[in-house]
C-alpha cells in the first residue's frame, strides 16, 4: 500500500507529482503529500489529510514552486491519518517517501533517543528520515547517509530521498516494495509502478530486490543487495495500454463491469484457438497430482470456484489457501503438485510470500496475474496474463472474471492431459467457454433490475448470499462485494450449511440472495430457499428463466440471467453480485471507486 514518487525534472515539478500520485491514489488515500527543491536550493513540503484532491487544494493556495520533488499517497499503517503522519517526512536536510512497513523502527528509535532525537510522529517511517538527517549531522555525505540508513533496515520498503541543498539527487531504494525508475530526456523518474510515469516516460527500469539508486537527471547507477554496482534491463512499456478514463461513465466500476464482455473475449481468443488450448509448452499436469490455489480476497474466490473445475471436470485434488494462512502454517508440500499464485496486482504481499514458500517445495509455480510487469509474474516459473486490463477501483470486478477464464482454461487442460476428457468433451466444455463473452453481454441487461433492488438492499443491516457448488464461492465474492462498497454486513454461506447455524439470523428484514441455476443442484439450493422463506425470510432469487419460472413464486424478487455457460456459469454470476453491490453503493451515496480503509494493492500483510 502507499504510492510513491519522485521527479528530477526541467519544469515545475509539483503539479506532475500530483499528475502522478492520481494514478497512485488506489494505492491508499488517507493522505498525500509532497516535497520539493526549489531552484535556491530550499527543500519544502505540503501535506493534507484526506484524498489527493485535498493536497491539491491546498497547493492552490501554498504552492510549491522547484523541479525536484517527491511525493506520497498514504495507506495508513503506522499512526492515524493526519497531518503530521502523512509523507514526505522530514529531518533536518532529508525528505522521505515510503512504501512497506520498517519493522525494527521502535530499536531504531531507541537508537536515536540515546543521540537525544525524538520523533515527532506516530510512524515508522519518520525513523528513516530521522537517521539519515543523523548520519548527515555527523559528516555523511548524503549517499553515505542513506545506504547507512538502508544497512539497519528491516521489514519491507520502497523509499525515495530528496536533499535540502542538492536540486539534482534523488535516492531510490528497494526491499519486498516494488519500484520503477523512469528514463526521461534529461530528466529521471521513480513509481511505485510504471503507470504511474507513464504521462513522462515509456522507458523503464525495475528495481531488484535489495537494490538501491543513485539518480541525478543525468542518469542512474544502481547497487544491488551487496552494494555491487548493477545493471537493470531498460523496458519499454505500452503507454496506450496505462489510459486512466472513466468512459463517460459515473465510476470506474461500471465502466469495469461492463467491459466484461470484451475482455473475456482478448483472454479466451488468447488461449483458446481454432478449437484448441494455446498455453506455454510446459504447462503439462500429465505428472501433477496435486494443484494448490493460492491468493487473498477476490483472487482466492476466483481459485475457490476453480477448485470445483480442477476436481470435477479433471479430477486432479486441489487445495484452496488465503494466502495470509499459508505462508505462516507451514503446510507440507509435494514435489508433484503445481502451485497457482491468483493475483490481479502481482504484488499482494501475502500471495508474494506465498509464492517465496512454494518455490523449491512444489514442480511448479504458476502466477495467474493481471499486471504482466508485476513481482508474482516475475517470479513465477510460469506467468499466465490475465488480461483485463488496468482495473482502476479498488473491488475488482472484470479482473475476477478474467482471472476465472484463465484458470477454466487450465482445468479443461489439465482435464485433456490427464485423460479425463476425450477430444468431444473437451470440444463440448470449450464451446461453454466460448459462448461465455456471448452471455456476458446479456448478463449485463440485469443491471436495471439491481437498481430497482439498490433501494431495499441499502436499507439493511444484513444480507445473507447462498449458492451451492461452485456458486457457493461466488455468493462468498457478492457478499465481499457488498461489503466493500456499501458497508452493509453480508456473508455468503454454502445453502446446505444454512441449517447448521445462520439460520437463526433470518428474520424479515434480511435479504438473502439465492445463486440458483437450472443445474443438477437446483432442487436442493430451492428447498434451502425454502426453509428461508418459511421463516419469512425475504429472497432475491437469481437463476435463468426456467429456474425463475419454477421456483420465483413467492419471492420478494428475482433476477433472470441467461441460460448457457456449462461449467462456466460461475463467471455470469459474478455480474448480479457486482451490480447488486454496486448500485447499492450508489444508493447509500459511499465512495464506490476508493471505499473507505482498503487500496487495490495490499503490499503489506
Ligand atoms: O491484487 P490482488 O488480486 O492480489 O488483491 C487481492 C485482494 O486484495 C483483492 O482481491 C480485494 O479483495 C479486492 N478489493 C476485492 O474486491
Amino acid at each position: 500500500m502507499c504510492g510513491i514518487v519522485g521527479i528530477l525534472g526541467n519544469h515545475e515539478v509539483a503539479p506532475q507529482l500530483v499528475e502522478a500520485l492520481k494514478r497512485l491514489e488506489y494505492r491508499g488515500y488517507d493522505s498525500a503529500g509532497i516535497a520539493t527543491v526549489n531552484d535556491a536550493g530550499t527543500l519544502d513540503r505540503r501535506r493534507a489529510v484526506g484524498k489527493l484532491v485535498n493536497l491539491s487544494d491546498r497547493l492552490v493556495h501554498e504552492p510549491l514552486t522547484g523541479r525536484a520533488g517527491i511525493g506520497h499517497t498514504r495507506w495508513a499503517t503506522h499512526g492515524p491519518a493526519t497531518e503530521g503522519n502523512a509523507h514526505p517526512h522530514r529531518h533536518g536536510p532529508v525528505a522521505v517517501v515510503h512504501n512497506g512497513i520498517i519493522e525494527n523502527f521502535r530499536d531504531l528509535r531507541a537508537d536515536l533517543a540515546q543521540a537525544g532525537i525524538t520523533p515527532q510522529t506516530d510512524t515508522d517511517t519518520e525513523t528513516v528520515a530521522l537517521l539519515t538527517g543523523h548520519h548527515m549531522a555527523q559528516g555523511m555525505c548524503p549517499v553515505e547517509a542513506a545506504r547507512a540508513t538502508l544497512a539497519r533496515l528491516h521489514g519491507a520498503f520502497a523509499l525515495a530521498f530528496l536533499f535540502d541543498g542538492d536540486g539534482d539527487l534523488m535516492i531510490a531504494a528497494r526491499k519486498g516494495s516494488p519500484l520503477a525508475v523512469g528514463h526521461g530526456e534529461g530528466e529521471m523518474f521513480v513509481g511505485s509502478d510504471a503507470i504511474a510515469l507513464a504521462p513522462f516516460t515509456d522507458r523503464i527500469t525495475y528495481l531488484e530486490d535489495g537494490d538501491h539508486a543513485i539518480i541525478t537527471r543525468a542518469g542512474v547507477e544502481i547497487y544491488d543487495a551487496q552494494g555491487r554496482r548493477a545493471n537493470r534491463d531498460m523496458v519499454r512499456i505500452d503507454v496506450g495500454a496505462t489510459a486512466i478514463d472513466k468512459g463517460g461513465y459515473r465510476h470506474f466500476m461500471a465502466k469495469e463491469i461492463a467491459e466484461q464482455p470484451a475482455v473475456l473475449g482478448d483472454v479466451l481468443n488468447h488461449y483458446v484457438k481454432n478449437g484448441r488450448i494455446v498455453l506455454p509448452e510446459s504447462v503439462s499436469f500429465a505428472d501433477v497430482d496435486r494443484v494448490l490455489l493460492v491468493g487473498c480476497g477476490t483472487a482466492h474466490l476466483a481459485g475457490h470456484v476453480a477448485k470445483y473445475w480442477f476436481e470435477q471436470i479433471a479430477g486432479l485434488p486441489c487445495d484452496i489457501d488465503i494466502a495470509s494462512e499459508f505462508r505462516y502454517r507451514e503446510p507440507p508440500l509435494s514435489d508433484r503438485s503445481w502451485a497457482i499464485f491468483v493475483s490481479q496486482s502481482g504484488e499482494t504481499a501475502d500471495t508474494l510470500a506465498a509464492l517465496h514458500y512454494a518455490q523449491g517445495k512444489v514442480a511448479k509455480t504458476l502466477g495467474v496475474v493481471n499486471v504482466g510487469t508485476s513481482a508474482i509474474a516475475r517470479e513465477s516459473d510460469i506467468a499466465l496474463p490475465t488480461l483485463a486490463g488496468i482495473e482502476v477501483c479498488v473491488a475488482s470486478s472484470k479482473a475476477f472474471t478474467c482471472q476465472l477464464a484463465v484458470l477454466a482454461v487450465l482445468a479443461l487442460k489439465a482435464a485433456a492431459d490427464r485423460g479425463r476428457i476425450d477430444a468431444a468433451a473437451l470440444a463440448a466444455h470449450l464451446d461453454d467457454l466460448r459462448a461465455i463473452p456471448g452471455l456476458l453481454n446479456q448478463a449485463l441487461a440485469v443491471a436495471d433490475d439491481c437498481r430497482a433492488l439498490a433501494g431495499w438492499l441499502s436499507e439493511a443491516q444484513d444480507v445473507l448470499y447462498l449458492g451451492r457448488g461452485a456458486l457457493y464461492p461466488v455468493a462468498l465474492e457478492g457478499a465481499l462485494k457488498l461489503k466493500e462498497l456499501s458497508y452493509i454486513h453480508a456473508e455468503g454461506y454454502a445453502s446446505g450449511e444454512l441449517k447448521h447455524g445462520p439460520i437463526a439470523l433470518i428474520d424479515r428484514n434480511v435479504p438473502v440472495v439465492v445463486l440458483a441455476p437450472r443445474d443438477t443442484l437446483f432442487e436442493k439450493t430451492v428447498s434451502n430457499m425454502q426453509e428461508v422463506m418459511a421463516r419469512h425470510g425475504k429472497v432475491l432469487l437469481i437463476s435463468d428463466a426456467d429456474g425463475i419460472t419454477e421456483a420465483g413464486e413467492g419471492t420478494r424478487a428475482t433476477l433472470t440471467m441467461p441460460m448457457g455457460g456449462g461449467a462456466f456459469q460461475p463467471i455470469l454470476y459474478a455480474v448480479p453480485m457486482q451490480y447488486l453491490a454496486y448500485y447499492t453503493a450508489v444508493a447509500k451515496g459511499t465512495d464506490v471507486d476508493q471505499p473507505r480503509n482498503l487500496a487495490k494493492s495490499v503490499t503489506v500483510e
